[in-house]
């Protein structure tokens, strides 16, 4: 009999899935492409690691890797997002046959996830985006899996990706069937979007109590622990708890790391995608913006020295204050990523089912936190406009006094708080009902007879104005 799973690539995500099947007992078929000039037999040798491997089977050439598969073959893609998979995929598409599947757990585009779909569809096989969360602990004892495709593809290998993946706090698997065409790693973009902003928000946080309020990182450490018991409690917060009590040689490790934050991509997908989709995701565009602005490194430190600036008499809040602040930005920036999702669904007509996304957010991913077990319930009883949920709305109201303090006070400080600002004006901008965007539409009509509409009369005719005589 053949092997139940297949899985391709093992880089150290594809190695740690590979385990973690094993350790639920599926008997698999794993291939590693032999490099020339690199180490040989990946695949056999890495078997040998692992005792949870000894029925496993390893494989340098695709065609035994697929010859040693039950049919239909269920293949799991680990490789490079890009031309990788393509390349994977035009080699074994010869080798599949009607009804196999291949599911893709890169952090692939999702517009190329939709594309590959159409292709194998077209040979009759089967196509499934796989969002994988959880980094390679998470791979190793439990990713959120986020699988986008047919559902038809979906309920063949449910069992497999459900035994895998991490629990949410009632037992349930962090695995749904998120939606067709490419929406699974749509999901795992948004996912990304958020999480970029999440970490620049703790990081901004770090800023304002070392440089703006003088504290050590140890001292950090101990702020970010108390809020990591509560409410504020995330994954990231806590690994960032562990990184500011690292120590080096000459004190601290993080003070050794060259600050220019690089990045792989799906930041800057999930911004073109809310540009796109006409959806203001601020907070994890500047989240980006900022990394970006990070690598100018040489140039910062000429602008440091030529334009030196006294600060002396910036007053902060509290480390309360500064909480509060993180804890609305935060909620804006769930907010906007949830916003995003559903903007995706209707112009995709994907039908995203945001409170399974939101549980299947709990535990395993990147961004699981105390706040998503909260939204969970939020986006069931509310939909995806989070921040007028009756519960957001007084918390806005009761946070708002000290996310203006604090941003502003890190402002005036000369410390750059590009996602918290964000939030705030997002904010502002949000309860505004009378905002100066009326200025902007009379310009576009001005120059360029753009058209206006009135006030009174919001959806009623276009209206325009020869603004010169
Ligand atoms: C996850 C992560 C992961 C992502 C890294 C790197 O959910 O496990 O999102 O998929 O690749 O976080 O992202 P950047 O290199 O773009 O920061």
């Amino acid at each position: 009999m053949g092997k139940s799973f297949g899985l391709i690539g093992l880089g150290v995500m594809g190695k740690s899935l590979a385990r973690n099947l094993a350790r639920h007992g599926f008997d698999l078929a794993l291939f590693n492409r032999h490099v020339p000039g690199q180490e040989e037999d990946v695949a056999r040798d890495f078997i040998r690691h692992f005792p949870e491997l000894s029925q496993a089977s390893g494989f340098e050439v695709l065609r035994d890797f697929v010859q040693d598969l039950e049919r239909p073959c269920k293949i799991f893609l680990m490789v490079n997002a890009g031309a990788a998979t393509d390349a994977v995929i035009d080699e074994l598409l010869p080798l599949l046959q009607t009804g196999d599947v291949v599911m893709d757990g890169g952090n692939a585009h999702y517009a190329d996830t939709q594309r590959r779909m159409e292709r194998l569809q077209a040979q009759g096989l089967h196509f499934l985006g796989t969002g994988v969360s959880g980094g390679e602990a998470g791979a190793l004892s439990g990713p959120a899996v986020m699988p986008g495709g047919s559902a038809d593809a979906y309920a063949l290998v449910r069992p497999f990706l459900e035994a895998i993946a991490a629990r949410d706090k009632d037992g349930n698997p962090c695995c749904a069937h998120v939606g067709a065409g490419g929406a699974g790693h749509f999901v795992k973009m948004v996912h990304n979007g958020v999480e970029y902003a999440e970490m620049q928000l703790i990081a901004e946080a770090y800023h304002i109590l070392r440089r703006g309020m003088g504290m050590s990182p140890d001292e950090i450490a101990d702020v970010f622990a108390a809020w990591n018991a509560g409410p504020e409690g995330s994954y990231l917060l806590g690994i960032s708890v562990d990184i500011l009590r690292k120590k080096s040689l000459q004190g601290w490790l993080l003070d050794d790391i060259h600050d220019a934050a690089s990045n792989k991509g799906t930041g800057g997908w999930a911004t073109a995608a809310a540009a796109e989709l006409g959806v203001p995701a601020t907070l994890l565009t500047e989240a980006l913006f900022s990394r970006f602005t990070s690598s100018f490194w040489k140039e910062r430190h000429e602008m440091t020295q030529k334009t030196d600036e006294n600060h002396e008499n910036m007053v902060f809040g509290d480390v309360a204050s500064l909480q509060a602040a993180c804890q609305l930005a935060r909620l804006v920036n769930h907010h906007q990523g949830f916003q995003l999702l559903a903007a995706a669904s209707s112009r995709y007509a994907w039908d995203l089912p945001l409170t399974e996304i939101a549980r299947i957010w709990t535990n395993g991913c990147i961004i699981r936190s105390a706040l998503m077990e909260q939204l969970r319930k939020q986006v069931g009883s509310h939909g995806s406009f989070l921040l007028l949920h009756p519960e957001n709305a007084v918390f806005v109201q009761q946070h708002l006094p000290a996310l203006t303090q604090t941003t502003c006070a890190a402002l005036a400080a000369g410390l750059a708080s590009p996602c918290l600002a964000a939030a705030l004006s997002h904010l502002h901008a949000l309860r505004d009902a009378d905002s100066p965007m009326n200025l902007v539409q009379a310009q576009r009509d001005y120059f360029g007879a753009h058209t206006y509409r009135l006030k009174t009369d919001p959806t009623g005719p276009a209206q325009h104005t020869n603004w010169e005589r």
